[in-house]
Formats: C-alpha cells, sequence, structure tokens
C-alpha cells in the first residue's frame, strides 16, 4: 500500500483489473446460459462502470429510483428498469423524459393499491408505461403473494389504458440467509415459483429474478424460462458476498476501504479515522463491520461516526499512521457515501471516478 501513502483517508479503492475481471465473468456466465444481464446499479451508481457492463453486453440496467436512473442516462443505456413503487403525481414530468429518452423504460407494478396509483401518474405522463410486476419470493417486501393476487393484478392490468404488463422480477434478498448447501437448491425452487405465476397469467412474458447471491444458480439452472438476471454488488463484492454468502472469493473483491491508524488507546484495540460515515452501520451476522484485505487478523468491530474500533491479533503491531485496506460487509451503503473513488491499477492510481448517483434517493 506504499503508493499510496500521501492519499487522504478514509479512501474507496477501485481495483480496476479486478472489476473488469468481475463485470467480464458474469456477463460471460450469463451469455453461456442464455440469460440477460441487467445489472443494479444500486451498489456503484456510477456512468464509469455502468459503461463497462453495457460495453461487456448488458441488455441494460435497474435503478432503484428515477435519479439514479436521470444519473445514468450518459452511460448511454437504451432499456432500463426503475425497480420501485413509483406513486407520487409530481415524478410525472421525469418518467416522461426517461420514456422519452430511452428505447425501452419500463416500471415496477408491486400489488393493486400500487397499480391504481401508478395509473394516475402515467395518466399524467400522457404515455403508456410498461410495467414489470413483482411477485414475492420469500423476502415479505414488495410483491404479488399468491397466484390469485397475481392474477387479479394481471386482470386490472389489462383493463388499465395506461399500464402494460411486459413481465415478471423478484428480489430474492432473503438469499443473503441461505446457507452455501442449499443455495443452489433454493434457486432451483425460486425459478418454479416465479415462472409458474408467469406461466399462469401469459407465458410469452420474461422473468427477471437474481440477486448477487442467486444470479449464478438461476442462470445455470434457467433452460430457458429465465430471460434476465439483475444482480448489484457482484462487480464489487463484501463480506455478504465473501463471508457470509460464500458465493464470491476475498480474493476477487474490486473495492476496498483505505483506513489509516490515528490511535491505539489501549492493548488489543486500534481506533482508524474509517467510522459509520464510511462504512456506513450495516454488520456481518458476527457483528463485523470490514475486515483487513490482506487477510491479517484484523476487523473492525464497532463504530461511531469517524472512528472504527479494529480489533485482532495482529492489532498489536500496527503502527500510527499505518494505512489499512479493508473489505467491508456491505458495499452498497458505502458507496453511497463517497463523492468519488480512486481508480488503482498494478498498485498505481490512474483515476479519479464521481459516484453520479451518490444521494439519488429521490
Ligand atoms: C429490486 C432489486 N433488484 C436487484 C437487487 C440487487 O441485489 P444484490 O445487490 O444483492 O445483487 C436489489 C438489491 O437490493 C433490489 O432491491
Amino acid at each position: 500500500m506504499t503508493a499510496f501513502a500521501s492519499l487522504p483517508t478514509p479512501a474507496i479503492l477501485i481495483d480496476r483489473g479486478k472489476l473488469e475481471a468481475n463485470i467480464g465473468a458474469m456477463q460471460q456466465w450469463c451469455t453461456t446460459h442464455g440469460v440477460e444481464l441487467r445489472p443494479h446499479i444500486k451498489t456503484h451508481k456510477m456512468v464509469e462502470v455502468a459503461r463497462r457492463q453495457l460495453a461487456a453486453g448488458a441488455a441494460g440496467l435497474t435503478c432503484a429510483k428515477l435519479g439514479e436512473a436521470e444519473a445514468m442516462l450518459p452511460s448511454g443505456v437504451r432499456s432500463l428498469f426503475v425497480a420501485h413503487s413509483l406513486v407520487d403525481p409530481p415524478q410525472a414530468p421525469r418518467i416522461a423524459a426517461l420514456h422519452d429518452a430511452l428505447a425501452d423504460l419500463r416500471v415496477a407494478v408491486t400489488s393493486e393499491a400500487h397499480a391504481a396509483a401508478l395509473s394516475a401518474v402515467a395518466a399524467k405522463t400522457g404515455r403508456k408505461l410498461a410495467v414489470m410486476m413483482a411477485v414475492d419470493t420469500g423476502l415479505g417486501r414488495e410483491g404479488v403473494r399468491d397466484l390469485a393476487a397475481a392474477r387479479r393484478l394481471a386482470a386490472q392490468l389489462a383493463r388499465s389504458p395506461q399500464l402494460e404488463l411486459r413481465g415478471f422480477y423478484t428480489h430474492e434478498g432473503h438469499f443473503y440467509g441461505v446457507p452455501r448447501t442449499e443455495q443452489a437448491t433454493r434457486a432451483r425452487a425460486l425459478i418454479g415459483q416465479i415462472c409458474a405465476v408467469r406461466d399462469a397469467i401469459d407465458p410469452g412474458l420474461p422473468v427477471w429474478p437474481g440477486c448477487s447471491v442467486s444470479a449464478r444458480l438461476i442462470a445455470e439452472q434457467s433452460a430457458g424460462r429465465v430471460q434476465a438476471v439483475r444482480p448489484g454488488a457482484y462487480m464489487f463484492g463484501d463480506l455478504y458476498l465473501t463471508e457470509v454468502t460464500d458465493v464470491m472469493a476475498k480474493e476477487d473483491v474490486a473495492v476496498h476501504v483505505l483506513a489509516t491508524v490515528v490511535d491505539k488507546p489501549e492493548p488489543g484495540l486500534a481506533l482508524i479515522d474509517a467510522g459509520s460515515k464510511t462504512f456506513a452501520s450495516d454488520r456481518t451476522a458476527d457483528n463485523i463491520h470490514a475486515r483487513a484485505a490482506d487477510g491479517r487478523d484484523l476487523a473492525v468491530v464497532r463504530v461511531n461516526e469517524e472512528h472504527g474500533f479494529v480489533r485482532g491479533t495482529a492489532t498489536d503491531s500496527l503502527q500510527l499512521g499505518e494505512r489499512i485496506a479493508f473489505i467491508p460487509a456491505h458495499i452498497c451503503p458505502v458507496i453511497n457515501l463517497t463523492d468519488e473513488v480512486t481508480v488503482i491499477e498494478g498498485g498505481r492510481i490512474t483515476a479519479t471516478w464521481r459516484v453520479e448517483a451518490r444521494g439519488k434517493t429521490r
């Protein structure tokens, strides 16, 4: 890390080689299995990363919020899915502008009540909106809970002059709690669950499941039944993907938080200059906020706003001023807390990228 001795910390480092390798590997996997890749940009929020995903062959992008979608337009994206329950009529002009800027804009429809609210928004856009029906497959968040509800929602959409059903999606965030040994079986069951809904309503429509834990397994077992997956964190990696779910190797993680040891107030404890305003507050089930990337036994076990509490057997050999690269527990909120990231290649700093959709929660 000597090349970074003068870099102000905390800093978010992106290893460009690893990033491009992760983007390429997921794309190749999806292409091999005949499934489109529509990455969720909520993790990276950067045009530079979206451009690389599209150049590698992504069929489109997924966003949570309109602000994210707007921020991604300079990437050249033509097909974009806003996977959130839009209900606000004042957002209509922004939706209309996105609709006109893109070849294919889709938005989520997440319940019968939501379809009514979305119809009113769509009416104000003066455009017919393409919608993807959310199916709850176990997370218990948005989406129809059973086939009867899906049929009722489909019938409601068929009567709507404003909304057109164009497919189905699910977010299986609960896969972060599925042990490695059960992931493949659960992915097969999930394909069956969402395809049963699709087949009962319109077998010609696409289904788009697939988060970073499940995307490869779903693509692999799709056998033509699934048309796209939408993972978000896969090209960066974090402790959730390496330690908790074990779907990624630590060596492949492409983003690190570089922090400086600022004090050692007692034996066995070091303080670093990165706390919850850098790592956010997410933790692994073992209450770890971050771990040293170089394999030393150094874990961030507690965070205050500007301090990280580091414990582990390697703590006592740390020097004040020493810089440590950490893998955070959950990368998505880390990126949302930074204006820019430092790009490294072969141990050298080669660029700074802006996080254009940082804070775009509206
Ligand atoms: C609707 C939706 N799709 C896709 C994703 C991507 O999930 P992951 O970052 O686990 O790949 C998320 C994550 O929250 C999501 O909410």
